[in-house]
């Protein structure tokens, strides 16, 4: 029997209707395999600042560290856009709370469901057989640089740093190369060599770190060429790596091969168990509140968190099953073509869970 503590971050806009699906998936599973789950709600982003806090509470911040397993909704909206720098919710939370947890490997898987093949934009042949998983540095770069404004009155400027370590750039690269092991034994580094210093040094870095995995191919592609390489051979690739910035981006494009945004958890690593959990999607205001929010993405997150934080593989497993038979059978939201409520699509997957 294992101990289930985790800090659970429901957040914004749809973050709490999804968040409180996956809780019950997780009852569920902790009923089925006789675990015991303990949860600790704090707030986060917007609905910290709305109850007059920082947009990270030092309890919720504290109650993170502790626990160091972490399943998150979404922050940020419409409603705190006229704040500025670290008032907002995503400058002022989400962040910081990967710079200061060191959560700097963050995973996020590209494996179309067959269910939702026909919903993405690209043919099929050009789908069929994707399984690929973006390996993104997530606490340097141009996101955590110095940044400014500078000039005078009639021509200000503004400018961003991005800068990385060799330290930096070895330890996201090892982490990709570690899961490429476990796989299909592939790497493909993205950078933009041709033009960035920063670029340079992480090419010359992962080339260093790859000679200590003779058994797995190194692939390198500028950035450039691997937004359309994504589109034209998906199939080629089993791990890509890749800095920050050219990470947030690329996720974004490999989720619409996956036919939506609403199927996809994502992972963010520091060394050991420390982990964040969260779907790939955002806060969704315009929908947010109305029970028609797709919950798939949050509730794979938490099955997610059971592996990668707990070790919980079977339980793990018993989830990513559910919601595999949720999408065989049309048990979802509108977005997905289903007829059912957020709730509803938590209940289903809960009770198949339990069976
Ligand atoms: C993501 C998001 C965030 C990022 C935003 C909300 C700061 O786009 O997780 O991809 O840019 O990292
Ligand atoms: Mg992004």
């Amino acid at each position: 029997m294992a101990d289930i503590n985790f800090t659970y971050l429901p957040g914004d806009g749809i973050g709490p209707e999804v968040g409180a699906t996956a809780i019950e998936v997780l009852e569920a599973v902790a009923t089925k395999f006789g675990h015991d789950l303990n949860v600790e709600e704090h707030l986060v982003g917007g609905a910290a600042i709305d109850a007059g806090l920082k947009p990270l509470p030092d309890d919720s911040f504290e109650s993170c560290e502790r626990t160091g397993a972490i399943l998150l909704g979404a922050v940020g909206g419409p409603k705190w856009d006229h704040l500025k720098g670290e008032d907002r919710p995503e400058l002022g939370s989400l962040l910081p709370l990967r710079k200061r947890l060191n959560l700097y490997a963050n995973i996020r898987p590209c494996k179309p469901y067959p269910a939702l093949i026909d919903r993405a934009p690209l043919k099929r042949e050009r789908l069929e057989g994707v399984d690929f998983v973006v390996m993104r540095e997530l606490t340097g770069g141009i996101y955590f640089g110095d940044k400014g404004r500078d000039g005078s009155p009639g021509n200000w400027g503004a400018f961003d740093m991005c800068r990385y370590s060799e330290s930096e750039v070895r330890r996201i690269a090892i982490k990709a190369f570690d899961l490429a092991m476990g796989r299909r034994k592939k790497v493909t580094s993205v950078d933009k060599s041709n033009v960035l210093e920063t670029s340079r040094l992480w090419r010359e870095t992962v080339i260093d770190v790859a000679k200590s995995y003779p058994d797995v191919e190194l692939e390198h592609l500028l950035v450039d060429a691997m937004t359309m390489h994504m589109l034209t051979r998906a199939q080629d690739f089993d791990v890509i790596l890749t800095e920050n910035m050219f990470g947030d981006i690329l996720t974004d494009e490999a989720s619409v091969l996956c036919g939506s945004m609403g199927v996809i958890p994502s992972a963010s690593l520091s060394d050991g168990r420390m982990g964040m959990f969260e779907p790939i999607h955002g806060s969704a205001p315009d929908i947010a509140g109305q029970g028609k929010a797709n919950p798939l993405a949050m509730i794979l997150s938490a099955a997610w968190m059971l592996r990668l934080s707990f070790g919980l593989g079977a339980e793990a497993d018993a989830i990513e099953l559910a919601v595999e038979a949720a999408l065989e059978g049309a048990h979802t939201t509108g977005d997905l073509g289903g007829g059912l409520t957020t709730f509803a699509v938590g209940q289903w997957i809960a009770h198949y869970v339990r069976r």
